[in-house]
């Protein structure tokens, strides 16, 4: 496929996706089509040499894993996030105002740029839990319409509005969904979406999402805008690179974790047990015991995929001087001296091996000494499994907005790199010396041709 083929078909997958149940949903139909086999956490598990396996957390995180044929040496994890700053509708969200307009009650999730929400037609996204027949299910919801929409405050009321108008989420960013006494209420639509009684609803997970789908742009298409390309761009080449890749010493795993945007200190978060457990049930399958595990994390090594920042056009000076990457250049391998990012010069060595190996561009990202930055998945999941780590992921601009701007090249080479990432090993030695294996064999159809 062609760069902008592959950028393409990424923001399908994320049009597709409009809340974080739907990316696991379409991540795990796409590996049971790949032949990936479903475990379930509540059964126990039966693995075999060669198996592909793919399990769920929550219905909002995913581990998926390859077996070599032979015995297995340690594991090569790459790490992303499914979910996405945006709002959700409180348990009671309908309120009138005036006895003539129905405006949604939300509230904010993760951090993110307010204003592009306004005048923007809006649409609902997640899912509902429903009794049936004495059960409790989870039913996944999309409106799928424009639905509701923030407006702004005419200028003639609030004549401040362009010198940087501060806004209130509780005052200024309530959608207005219908006129009072409408016939349709939120629950009533979610219901009609879910295909459920709305009777039957006992509580809800809802979300907005932007309707705006993803688009290719600029005098020669070489950029791309679409809603959540943090971190589904990232989830995208991480869950594609394992399809395509074949290892031969070592498991290779995608992990998809939900509320990086809130700190993930939650039961399926990368602050939680999911990969230390998913890697403790791999182990015990095949009948080894706990120094086993240990050698085997020695020997394993995660990339942790989060996007990080261009510089941006109309503001050089807030990039840091040299360790700055741009739109289109290629991974972004990312550092950070108190290790909010967990690169170390040991594990930046081995992801540039990986991309040399692969043929794709790095570059690297610092924040200014003065600003400080985001944080990420690794550092929060080693504290879990604790493993040789790098942190990378593309560049974009306007990150946390509902929608962001990246490079048209750049899905391409994080998947080109993430496939040679997993068909590799890493194999640990005194002194922290490390010998990196495999990953050359694998030329692929997809292989860009420009
Ligand atoms: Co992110």
């Amino acid at each position: 496929m062609k760069f902008e083929e592959i950028s393409r078909d990424m923001m399908q997958f994320i049009e597709k996706s409009p809340s974080c149940y739907h990316v696991i949903e379409n991540l795990r139909a796409l590996f049971r089509e790949a032949g990936y086999q479903e475990l379930l956490e509540h059964e126990r598990w039966r693995l075999e040499p060669g198996g592909r396996y793919v399990t769920t957390r929550n219905g909002s995180s995913l581990i998926a894993f390859s077996v070599p044929q032979g015995c297995y040496r340690g594991y090569m994890i790459a790490a992303a996030h499914s979910d996405s700053p945006t709002f959700k509708l409180k348990e009671t969200h309908e309120m009138e105002v005036k006895g003539k307009y129905v405006s949604l009650n939300v509230e904010k999730y993760g951090g993110m740029i307010l204003s592009p929400w306004l005048d923007r037609p809006l649409s609902v996204a997640g899912r509902v839990t429903v009794e049936r027949e004495g059960r409790l299910e989870s039913r996944l919801v999309d409106i799928g319409r424009d639905l509701a929409l923030i407006p702004n405050l005419a200028i003639h009321m609030n004549r401040s509005v362009n010198d940087g108008a501060a806004l209130n989420p509780q005052k200024d960013m309530l959608p207005l969904l219908r006129m009072a006494g409408g016939e349709h209420t939120m629950m009533g639509l979610a219901a009609e979406a879910a295909g459920v009684e709305e009777a039957d609803i006992l509580s809800s997970d809802l979300f907005l999402y932007n309707r705006m789908p993803g688009t290719v742009w600029g005098a020669d298409r070489e950029f791309i805008s679409s809603p959540r390309l943090d971190d589904l761009q990232c989830v995208y080449a991480a869950a594609k690179g394992l399809l395509e890749a074949e290892n031969e010493t070592h498991i290779a795993m995608c992990a998809v974790f939900d509320n990086e945007e809130v700190g993930s200190g939650t039961k399926q978060g990368a602050g939680s047990t999911f990969l230390e457990d998913v890697m403790k049930r791999i182990n015990g399958a095949f009948g080894r015991d706990l120094e086993d595990y240990l050698i085997d994390v020695a020997n394993s090594f995660m990339a942790s995929a989060d996007n990080g920042h261009a510089l941006h056009p109309n503001y050089p000076e807030k990039a840091d001087e040299g360790n700055r990457p741009f739109l289109n250049g290629g991974v972004v391998i990312k550092y950070s001296a108190n290790q909010k990012y967990t690169t170390d010069s040991v594990s930046s060595a081995i992801f540039k091996a990986v991309c040399k190996k692969a043929g794709v561009p790095f570059q690297v990202f610092a924040n200014r000494s003065d600003i400080l930055g985001g944080s990420t998945l690794g550092n929060i999941s080693n504290a879990h499994v604790s493993l040789n780590t790098v942190d990378i992921g593309l560049a974009q601009l306007a990150m946390h907005s509902p929608y962001e701007t990246g490079g048209v090249q750049d899905t391409a080479w994080l998947l080109k790199a993430l496939r040679v990432f997993f068909s590799s090993g890493i194999f640990c030695g005194e002194n922290a010396a490390y010998r990196l294996s495999g990953g050359e064999i694998h030329v692929h159809e997809t292989e860009e041709k420009e």
